[in-house]
């Protein structure tokens, strides 16, 4: 008899992965290329395309919507075909909101929140053409709660979990599911420094490490999923659980 198949895998699948060049988008392209995905990175960092160890390399800043075509188009030249996309191209700046710049405000809407919504516009056609598919947008715990001096960045994490929310209910006729990722801290270089104190606040007692965080993306990318759709899905270390009462 036939070993039916595992549901936690992508055996077949085609995944773009924006912002892959390093951080969360890299453990998540490694995790998923060892469970069979064909894995396309994308990412501002590259400066041309390359296909190297059958995985391919796109040059892209996810705030540009002609960029995004560009790099469906390249994907469905090399791979053809596409069934995931995982948002996790994204920027982050610390300052109180008597600090705030509309500069560097208006710059985090346009990467991360921006991205997230051109991205999903853009992938839309080809993962109709597979048949459906799976988007996991990388929002934060800054999109549950309130976090002091990210006013910028919790705006648009807090935007990226209701856009998952209306895009799963525009797409969930086409077969597509679109959840959200809730990370506390995660040791990447976009926390540098910061990494190692912010773990301390987490009632687990440290910050996440990458890997961990691609976990919980293979799952809502995989068909073990398959009954979930505009949700949050929460990897903090219990940070968003409330505070304990110190007797
Ligand atoms: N690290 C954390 O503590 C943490 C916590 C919660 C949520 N997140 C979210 O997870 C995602 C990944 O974060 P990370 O820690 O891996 O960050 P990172 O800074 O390590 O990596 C981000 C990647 O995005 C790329 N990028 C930046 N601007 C881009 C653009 N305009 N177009 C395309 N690519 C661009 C960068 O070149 C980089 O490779 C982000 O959306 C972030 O907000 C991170």
């Amino acid at each position: 008899m036939q070993e039916k198949k595992p549901a936690l895998e992508l055996e077949g699948k085609v995944a773009l992965i924006s912002g892959g060049a390093r951080g969360i988008g890299a453990a998540i392209a490694t995790l998923f290329e060892t469970r069979g995905a064909r894995v396309v990175v994308a990412d501002i960092s590259f400066s041309e395309e390359r296909h190297e160890r059958g995985r391919l390399f796109l040059p892209l800043d996810v705030s540009q919507p002609g960029a995004w075509a560009q790099t469906v188009a390249s994907t469905l030249r090399v791979f053809g075909r596409l069934d995931i996309l995982v948002n996790s191209a994204g920027i982050f700046t610390v300052a109180a909101i008597k600090d705030e710049t509309p500069e560097r405000f208006m710059r985090m809407a346009q990467i991360n929140q921006l991205g997230v919504f051109l991205g999903m516009q853009a992938v839309l056609e080809a993962l109709q053409a597979s048949g459906g598919g799976s988007i996991v947008n990388l929002s934060s715990a800054a999109g549950l709660t309130g976090t002091p001096r990210t006013i910028g960045y919790s705006a648009t994490k807090w935007a990226v979990r209701g856009m998952t929310k209306v895009a799963a209910l525009e797409f969930a006729p086409f077969n597509i599911r679109v959840n959200s990722i809730h990370p506390a801290a995660v040791a990447t270089p976009m926390l540098g420094d910061m990494a190692a104190n912010a773990g301390k606040s987490t009632p687990i007692g440290r910050v996440a490490l990458p890997e961990e965080v691609a976990e919980l993306a293979l799952f809502l990318a995989s068909d073990a999923s398959r009954y979930s759709t505009g949700s949050e899905f929460v990897c903090d270390g219990g940070l968003t659980a409330g505070s304990a009462l110190q007797g």
